[in-house]
């Protein structure tokens, strides 16, 4: 699903590299946790991956695509239909209801939208997966934390990604909140076929997954054990 040969990244304007020459394969199915402290370079290899950031050396092939080569129409292709994207902050719009902030996926990139009613039709088949069955018509600035971060999880699958990239998802949870977006996680990647990369900085909830992956000093070493 990802390869990833020689990767380097140095942000403009830095001296040095944040990425010294990753290296990376991760199988379709697979379900990795990215450990490391706090500005290693997580969200930096994450947004590479979900071709929010294609400035970087290195070569990078999701899905068979060359990231680095993709033209911005098929870039933005890639990024609405290969990759679902849950961001750490969970970026949802206060002024939309959740069906819309939902459905706001079959918008994103090129193509535009396809009907009202199938979109919100999705849309409440995507909330419900994420357990929030009848909030369609709420507003996020009305829902916990946890339940905003399952908003933004539900937003991610509405395009029915191979490929479900999250940055800290229990970032900003207490334990036991965060411990039940896991498990959806866990519960997600069983049922729905899905590839999953998620990062978490050191001392947060255990990670998840079948691979553990850290970043230190530019560079990944894995540890290979069942983490949870
Ligand atoms: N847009 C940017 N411009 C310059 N430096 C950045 C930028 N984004 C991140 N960095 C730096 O790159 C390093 C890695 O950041 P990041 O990928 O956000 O780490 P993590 O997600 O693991 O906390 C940090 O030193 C950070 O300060
Ligand atoms: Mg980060």
């Amino acid at each position: 699903m990802i390869r990833i040969n020689g990767l380097c990244k140095r942000y403009p304007g830095s001296e040095v590299d944040v990425l010294k020459g990753i290296d990376l394969e991760i199988a379709a199915g697979d379900f990795v946790s990215l450990v490391g402290r706090s500005g290693c370079g997580k969200t930096t290899l994450l947004n590479i991956v979900g071709g929010l950031d294609f400035d970087f050396e290195g070569r990078v092939e999701v899905d068979g695509r060359d990231i680095g080569s993709l033209a911005d129409r098929d870039l933005a292709r890639y990024r609405r239909d290969t990759v679902g994207f849950v961001f750490q902050a969970y970026h949802l719009l206060d002024h939309l209801s959740c069906a819309e902030n939902v459905a706001l996926a079959a918008r994103f990139g090129a193509g535009g939208g396809s009907g009202a009613k199938r979109e919100r039709a999705r849309a409440e088949e995507v909330l419900e997966s994420v357990g929030l069955a009848g909030a369609a018509d709420r507003r996020p600035t009305r829902l916990s934390g946890g339940e905003r971060q399952r908003v933004a999880v539900a937003r991610a699958l509405f395009n029915r990604p191979r490929l479900l990239l999250l940055d800290e998802p229990t970032g900003n949870l207490d334990t036991a909140t965060g411990g039940e977006i896991l498990d959806l996680l866990s519960t997600l990647h069983s049922e729905m076929a899905l590839t999953i990369l998620a990062a978490t900085h050191d001392g947060a909830i255990e990670a998840v997954g079948r691979r553990l992956l850290r970043i230190s000093d530019g560079r990944l070493a894995e540890r290979l054990e069942d983490v949870r």
